[in-house]
């Protein structure tokens, strides 16, 4: 099967003159059922390209392909249907307020199957994030790290082939974020969905089967070489000097 993402020389600007360029000639592939975290400083650029491979952001220049159409060509209608069969984890979760979180994930099925079946969808990826307790809370009772497991429950009930993910594990402590590894994964091998990953914690590492680093706007490959301890590796994904 073909890339679920090809980006060449994917080169984006928001305001050339204030913020200069944020993406420069960038390359990335990605293959169905493959885990790619990425990792970078602030401000590099991390949400700016899940946003552009998530056809939230028109493409500027270069080429960019994502499950197997090109961006540069879509119109409205068809950029809507493959935002629809992409799972999004947003840095800031974007949960509807006024909806439980049992409803929140309902809401995303709502275009594909009947409410009995949404919600017997929803109940299950909930438990799965181990939030079974808390399928009838509103956002505004849940801690950050619930709301952010709701955020991937959401993404990952409608069975992507595609998750684009910005910190899905910031705010979650060590069980937690076994749970959305946990979940990331089993959607990977079961499923082939690949995951294009934004996230400076090391704990994702595990289940990675590449890093890579943003910086000057384009992507360098943080593969381990052979004889290099894992604390150095971890140290340049962090970006810092081992001791
Ligand atoms: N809507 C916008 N308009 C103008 N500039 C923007 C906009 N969004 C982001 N930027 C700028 O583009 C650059 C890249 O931002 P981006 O959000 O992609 O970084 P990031 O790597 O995700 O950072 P962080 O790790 O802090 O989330 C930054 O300099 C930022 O200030
Ligand atoms: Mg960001």
């Amino acid at each position: 099967m073909s890339a679920v993402i090809s980006a060449r020389g994917l080169t984006y600007a928001y305001s050339p003159a204030t913020t200069g360029t944020v993406l420069s000639a960038l390359d990335l592939e990605l293959a169905p059922g493959e885990i790619v975290v990425v990792t970078g400083a602030s401000g590099a650029g991390k949400t700016t390209l899940l946003t552009l491979c998530g056809a939230l952001r028109s493409v500027q220049q270069g080429d960019l392909r994502v499950l197997g159409r090109d961006l540069r060509q879509l119109g409205g209608d068809a950029q809507r249907e493959l935002r629809s069969s992409i799972g999004f984890v947003f840095q800031s979760h974007h949960l509807i307020d006024a909806l439980s979180a049992g409803q929140n994930v309902v809401m995303s099925l709502m275009d594909r199957v009947s409410v009995a079946e949404a919600m017997a969808r929803a109940e299950t990826a909930l438990t799965a994030l181990g939030l079974a307790a808390r399928i009838d809370a509103l956002p505004s009772a849940l801690s950050g790290g619930e709301k952010q497991r709701v955020a991937v429950a959401r993404a990952l009930v409608r069975e992507p082939h595609l998750l684009l993910a910005d910190e899905p594990t910031a705010s979650l402590d060590d069980d937690s974020a076994d749970i959305v590894k946990d979940a990331i994964s089993l959607a990977a091998k079961r499923r082939s969905c690949a995951a294009l990953v934004v996230t400076h914690d090391a704990r994702l590492l595990d289940i990675a089967d590449r890093v890579l680093r943003l910086v000057n706007g384009g992507l360098v490959d943080l593969r381990p070489r052979s004889g290099r301890s894992n604390l150095k590796w971890m140290s340049s994904i962090a970006g810092v000097e081992a001791p």
